[in-house]
C-alpha cells in the first residue's frame, strides 16, 4: 500500500520545530501532522503548540495524554533500578523513547511515509527518538530538517523571521525541558561551566536557604514502587507530583553537572529533580534493608549499566528487558516504609521497616547470647588466608 504524503512531526510549539514545520512543507513538499505527547509538562506547553499547529495551518495537530504510561511504565522502572547517570535521574532521556513509540504509533494510523523531529546534529535525543523508529518503523523516513540541513542557531532565526514564526526574546536565555520526572535545564550563560545557576533558573524547587523548617514525609513502598506517601494512598501520576511537591518546598532536587554525551561533548547540564532524588533515595534505603550483601553489590552493576542504556537511548536493546527480569525479581521484597527528614535542600533517611527486612536487632545487639561468639573463632582466623600467604611469600623472597 502506498503511504500518504504525511510527516509526523512531534511538535512543542518552540522555534526549533516550528521551523522543522514549514521546512518539512516547503523544502520536502509534505503534509505536516504535528503531534504533541503529554508526559506531564506544564499546561500551556500543551496548549501552544495546539493554538501555534492551528496558526500555521497544519493538516491536522493530536495531543496524546502520556502521563499514566510514563509513570506506570518508564519512571517506575527507573526507580526500580535507582537509575542515574552521572548525577542525573534521565528525566528527559527517560520520555523519549515513550514519545518516539507515540509518534510510530500516529504514523501507522495515518499511514504517514515520514516521522520528523526537531533535534540537532550535537545532542543525545536524535539517537533514542531514531533507535526506536528505526526498531519498530524501519519502513518509515526519518526527517530532522535541522540536523539533516546543517542549520545553525542564527540561519534558523532568519527563517524564522520570513515565515512569521515568533523568534523567542532575549529573556528566553535557556533551553529548558520539562516533563512529570523533572526539569532539564541548559544553554546562555549556562555554557559557561564557572557561571552559577541563578535563582531565576529554577521553578520547582525553593531556595535551600529559604527552607529554615525541617519536615518529614514516609513514603510506602510495594514491590519496588511508591504508593503512599504520608499513609495516603496515591496513583502513579499523582505519587510523583506530590514528591515534586514536597521535596521541592525543602530545596531538594537541584543538580549542576559535567556530563558525557553520547557522542563525547562533554556538556555542562542542570536539573531540578526533587521527587526523583527522594524517592531513589528512599529505594535505595528500603533496599539496604531487605536485600543481600551479595544481591546488592550485583544490583549496583545491573542498576548503572540500567541508567546507561537509558541515557544512549537503548530503551529497546533487549538487555535492557533482560534486566528487568533480574531487577523485577529482587523487588518483589522492596515493600515497606522509609522515613526522610528534608531540611534546607538536604535530604536523610533516619526510619525504615519492611516485612522482609534482613535485619536482626536480636542478632546483632550486644546484649544476645544466643549466637555464641565462640563459634566464630575458627571462620576469623582464616577470613584472610591469601593476604597472610601473601605476606610470607613476599618475606620469602626477599632478598
Ligand atoms: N542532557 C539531558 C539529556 O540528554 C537533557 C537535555 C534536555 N534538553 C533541554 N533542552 N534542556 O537527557
Amino acid at each position: 500500500m502506498t503511504k500518504e504524503k504525511i510527516a509526523v512531526l512531534a511538535y512543542s510549539g518552540g522555534l526549533d520545530t516550528s521551523c522543522c514545520l514549514k521546512l518539512l512543507e516547503e523544502e520536502y513538499g509534505y503534509n505536516v501532522v504535528t503531534l504533541c505527547v503529554d508526559v506531564g509538562q506544564p499546561e500551556e506547553e500543551i496548549r501552544e503548540p495546539e493554538e501555534k499547529a492551528k496558526k500555521y495551518g497544519v493538516y491536522r495537530h493530536y495531543t496524546i495524554d502520556a502521563k499514566e504510561e510514563f509513570a506506570k511504565e518508564y519512571i517506575f522502572r527507573g526507580i526500580k533500578a535507582n537509575a542515574v547517570y552521572e548525577g542525573y535521574p534521565l528525566s528527559t532521556s527517560l520520555a523519549r523513547p515513550l514519545i518516539a513509540l507515540k509518534l510510530v504509533q500516529l504514523a501507522r494510523e495515518l499511514n504517514a511515509e515520514a516521522i520528523a523531529h526537531g533535534c540537532t546534529g550535537k545532542g543525545n535525543d536524535q539517537f533514542r527518538f531514531e533507535t526506536i523508529i528505526l526498531a519498530k518503523a524501519p519502513d518509515i523516513r526519518v526527517i530532522a530538517p535541522i540536523r539533516d540541513l546543517n542549520l545553525t542557531r542564527n540561519e534558523e532565526i532568519e527563517y524564522a523571521k520570513k515565515h512569521n514564526i515568533p523568534v523567542p526574546s532575549e529573556s528566553k536565555k535557556y533551553s529548558i525541558d520539562e516533563n512529570l520526572w523533572g526539569r532539564s535545564i541548559e544553554g546562555g550563560p549556562l555554557e559557561d561551566p564557572m557561571y552559577e545557576p541563578p535563582e531565576e533558573v529554577f521553578a520547582w524547587t525553593k531556595n535551600p536557604k529559604e527552607c529554615v523548617e525541617e519536615e518529614y514525609v514516609e513514603i510506602e513502598f510495594e514491590k519496588g514502587v511508591p504508593i503512599k506517601i504520608n499513609g495516603n494512598k496515591l496513583n502513579a501520576v499523582d505519587i510523583i507530583k506530590e514528591s515534586n511537591k514536597i521535596a521541592g518546598r525543602n530545596g531538594v532536587g537541584r543538580i549542576d553537572i559535567i556530563e558525557d554525551r553520547i557522542l563525547g561533548l562533554k556538556s555542562r547540564e542542570n536539573y531540578e529533580c526533587p521527587g526523583a532524588v527522594m524517592l531513589i533515595k528512599a529505594h535505595k534505603a528500603l533496599e539496604q534493608l531487605v536485600l543481600t550483601r551479595e544481591e546488592l553489590k550485583f544490583k549496583e552493576l545491573v542498576d548503572s549499566t540500567y541508567a546507561d542504556l537509558i541515557y544512549r537511548g537503548l530503551w529497546h536493546e533487549p538487555l535492557r528487558e533482560d534486566l528487568d527480569g533480574f531487577i523485577d525479581k529482587t523487588q518483589e521484597r522492596v515493600c515497606g516504609k522509609v522515613i526522610l527528614k528534608l531540611y534546607g535542600g538536604s535530604i536523610r533517611v533516619v526510619g525504615r521497616e519492611s516485612p522482609y527486612a534482613l535485619y536482626s536487632k536480636d542478632l546483632v545487639s550486644f546484649e544476645d547470647k544466643d549466637m555464641d561468639q565462640r563459634e566464630i573463632v575458627g571462620m576469623v582466623k582464616f577470613h584472610g588466608l591469601q593476604a597472610a600467604l601473601y605476606e610470607s611469600v613476599k618475606n620469602k623472597n626477599k632478598k
